[in-house]
């Protein structure tokens, strides 16, 4: 059986193709979420995608993931930032994490420049636009492949 892997995107990706496209691109959640579908199934891997603008939310899908999948890829987006609570559930869980960021948070504002979620997180992709997320997925097989 395919290992499921969690992939996981935080508030406001929902807009993506229409917000701040300067910055974000044009191609929306749901192209990203097919080309992620994709880049698993060629992993051999069957993805759970959950998007939410809701912290509590997010935590409750990285905590379900606990004996049901094989890695996360997570963007946490803006909690980034903020959150320690997504932090201490990647802890919790201790499965592989790959943070993805659309855009290179170190190049943008100060406070983009700070993440809870990097200390937790195997890998760290930001500023290649959505094949971040093929990047990302990748990264997991290969973790999980060394793993078995
Ligand atoms: C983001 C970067 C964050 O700073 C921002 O709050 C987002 C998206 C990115 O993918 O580049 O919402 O995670």
């Amino acid at each position: 059986m395919a290992e499921r892997l969690l992939i996981v995107h935080g508030p406001n990706l929902n807009l993506l193709g229409t917000r701040e496209p300067e910055i974000y691109g044009s191609t929306t959640l749901e192209d990203i979420n097919s080309l992620c579908r994709q880049t698993a199934r060629d992993c051999a891997m069957e993805p759970d995608i959950v998007q939410s603008n809701h912290e509590g939310e997010l935590v409750d899908a990285v905590q379900a993931a606990a004996g049901t999948a094989a890695g996360i890829v997570i963007n946490p987006a803006a909690y980034t930032h903020t959150s320690v609570a997504i932090a201490d559930a990647l802890k919790a869980v201790g499965l592989p994490v790959v943070e993805v960021h659309l855009s290179n948070v170190h190049a943008r504002e100060d406070f983009r420049r700070h993440s809870y979620v990097s200390p937790v997180a195997d890998a760290v992709i930001a500023g290649a636009g959505p094949a971040g997320y093929q990047y990302a997925i990748r990264h997991i097989a290969s973790l999980v492949d060394r793993r078995l």
